[in-house]
């Protein structure tokens, strides 16, 4: 349960071996209230290790989830709820190369199983059991991606708009008080999901979309960018005409490595 000074005692991270995740779950340990950090995944086996000898005092235990199993998703959630969780982490994804996921249909299915629907699924099955122990924070990482699309990246995009539209209509659903949606999008940030991609502008590190998640875990907007400023401008670039957006991108079609790279 998160006490009164907002500290998380209970953790499920869907997406177990994020380099953002990890930050977060680093970042709500620092108040030293942390008690269990379930990490759902493919593999978790070595991940709950390293995890475990960085944090003695806490539970950290594993939950095989692939969310490209859709269908299944759901129950081993249900299963492994165990005394419940104070919050549920949505952090995975797949970033798949943009030309073969425009070639080959299982690329891009794959893709849109991890970025939108094995989520959508893991956080349904959240939702519907924070409605019963009657509290809960889900925290969606969605992306600036969403708001424009681009050549480069638009089949990684468009599970991400699925996933961040579903996440805004449920903050907009709840009352925000016992059970809260905080749906954050970043800019690029250094993981190994970008690290092949030349740096953008405003290229942020994992600790600083954590600071982020704590900040606003509890209280605050419901959308938050990383860095802040990044709302601004993609205020801005999602007004511009196409064919200047277009001309913007380092493909020639849209505003990446000059604007800031909406992974
Ligand atoms: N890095 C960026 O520039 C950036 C920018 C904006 C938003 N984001 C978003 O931030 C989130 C975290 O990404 P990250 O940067 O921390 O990258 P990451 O370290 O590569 O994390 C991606 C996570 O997704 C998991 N995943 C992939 N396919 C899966 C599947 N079939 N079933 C279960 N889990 C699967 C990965 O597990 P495996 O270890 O099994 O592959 C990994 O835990 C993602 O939603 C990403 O889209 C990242």
């Amino acid at each position: 349960m998160i006490d009164g000074l907002g500290a998380v005692q209970d953790v499920l991270v869907v997406g177990g071996s994020s380099e953002i995740a990890h930050a977060i779950v680093a970042e709500l340990a620092v108040k030293r209230r942390l008690r269990r950090v379930v990490l759902a995944g493919r593999s978790m086996d070595s991940t709950v290790s390293s995890m475990r000898s960085l944090m003695s005092d806490v539970d950290v235990q594993a939950m095989s989830l692939d969310l490209t199993k859709t269908g299944s998703i759901a129950a081993t959630l249900n299963a492994g709820w165990g005394n419940g969780f104070d919050v549920v982490l949505l952090t995975a994804g797949v970033l798949p190369d943009q030309s073969r996921a425009e070639r080959d249909p299982a690329v891009a299915v794959d893709a849109a199983l991890v970025n939108y629907v094995g989520q959508l699924e893991a956080g349904t099955a959240a939702m519907s059991k924070f409605r019963e122990q009657g509290r809960g924070v889900l925290v969606v990482i969605s992306s600036v991606a969403v708001e424009r699309p681009r050549v480069d990246n638009f089949v990684y995009g468009s599970g991400k708009v699925g996933l961040d539209y579903w996440a805004i209509g449920l903050a907009d659903s709840v009352d925000g008080k016992a059970i809260r949606i905080l749906v954050v999008r970043p800019g690029m940030v250094r993981t190994r999901m970008s690290r092949h991609l030349p740096e953008a502008p405003m290229t942020c590190d994992p600790s600083d979309v954590a600071k982020a998640v704590a900040k606003n875990l509890v209280r605050g907007p419901s959308t938050v960018w990383v860095p802040s400023r990044l709302r601004w401008v993609m205020a801005t670039l999602r007004h511009l005409p196409r064919p200047i957006f277009r001309r913007l991108s380092p493909t020639g079609a849209e505003p990446s490595g000059n604007a800031a790279d909406p992974r």
